[in-house]
């Protein structure tokens, strides 16, 4: 039982299924621009009630049920996310309360875009220190919360939701390496630069502010050289991958991103036109979405990859 393994995904979307059509009646935008700049189409956006621990719940319920075991067999739960519920007490925290359990190691990761990653090889590294048979990772997320509905530059981008995997023991190999960086110094870059202060929010801005040129620029260069380090540690060569699942930005970025790699387009996991940009969510949610439809398989060699504010980038390399 020296491997880890993703043994059951799931993801949870709100009801609510906002188009771009839709959108174009209440900012000034259009279809044809968000989908022609972005490939999104539509994204989903939570309603009242509808809150990240809520989402992250329903993922989690659904991974804890592929993986064929209950909650009270989790040992750890971490959930990455920017909009938490509450300041405090973490998301992870609420899970947990909410699927029944206690006792666990819970605790949420901030790392915006990044996180489930993070989060990721957070669980793997507590795992292969030893005690814990089975982790939830979960990446979830109600962004729409930070959006400025009059900047047409950032709220046609984002969507909420969630996704989750169990990670679990196992003789077989699953996580073969995970790999994270971070650079503050381009913090301003993509931020929410606001806080709560003194029962108040203080003066600076609650909305999400980006330099989209700059966020596209960077992530198609970090990307590129964050996955080839996954293939270098492994030894393998990017033929020797089934699945580029990266992060839901902008279609143009994913498919930049496996050019560079020297990716066919057809073993890209693409699901941002369905989505929008759903951040830490938008990788396990691909991936669920990838399981479910049959596209990714039992022993596949997947290659995740995200980036996102701080800045924080990431990649795994895992056989499914
Ligand atoms: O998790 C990471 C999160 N962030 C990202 O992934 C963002 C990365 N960046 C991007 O995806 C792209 O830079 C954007 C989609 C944000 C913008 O696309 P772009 O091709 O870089 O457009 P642009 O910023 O150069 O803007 C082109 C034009 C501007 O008008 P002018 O100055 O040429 O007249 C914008 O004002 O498009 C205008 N514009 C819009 N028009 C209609 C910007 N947003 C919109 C909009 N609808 N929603």
């Amino acid at each position: 039982m020296n491997h880890i393994r993703i043994t059951g995904t799931g993801s949870a979307l709100p009801v609510r299924c906002v188009t771009n059509l839709e959108l174009s009646k209440t900012v000034d935008t259009s279809d044809e621009w968000i989908r022609e700049r972005t490939g999104i189409r539509q994204r989903y956006l939570a309603s009242e009630g509808e809150t990240t621990s809520v989402l992250a719940t329903r993922a989690a319920r659904i991974a804890l049920e592929a993986a064929g075991i209950e909650a009270k067999d989790l040992d750890l739960i971490i959930v990455a996310t920017t909009t938490p519920d509450m300041v405090f007490p973490s998301t992870a925290c609420l899970v947990q309360a909410a699927l029944g359990v206690s006792g666990s190691i819970a605790f949420d990761i901030q790392a915006v875009c990044t996180g489930f990653l993070y989060g990721l090889a957070t669980a793997e590294r507590f795992m292969r220190a030893g005690g814990i048979r089975h982790a939830l990772v979960i990446g979830a997320d109600t962004l729409s919360n930070l959006l400025d509905w009059n900047d047409r530059t950032t709220c046609v981008l984002f969507g909420d939701g969630a996704g989750a995997v169990v990670l679990s023991r196992s003789d077989h190999p699953g996580i073969l390496s995970s790999h994270l960086h971070a650079d503050g110094s381009h913090a301003g870059m993509l931020c929410v630069p606001g806080n709560v202060s003194k029962g108040a929010m203080s003066t600076a801005s609650p909305f999400i502010h980006m330099d989209g040129q700059s966020v596209f620029k960077f992530a198609v260069k970090v990307l590129d050289e964050v996955c080839r380090e996954a293939l270098t540690a492994n030894h393998f060569s990017i033929d020797e991958i089934d699945w580029l699942i990266p992060h839901q930005a902008n279609i143009r970025i994913l498919l930049s991103t496996a050019r560079k790699l020297g990716l066919p387009e057809n073993k890209v996991i693409i699901t941002v036109g369905e989505h929008g940009n759903t951040s830490a969510a938008s990788v396990p949610l691909a991936l669920d979405v990838a399981v479910r439809n049959g596209s990714v398989q039992a022993g596949q060699r997947l290659l995740l990859t995200a980036v996102g504010g701080g800045f924080t980038w990431g990649s795994a390399l895992v056989i499914f």
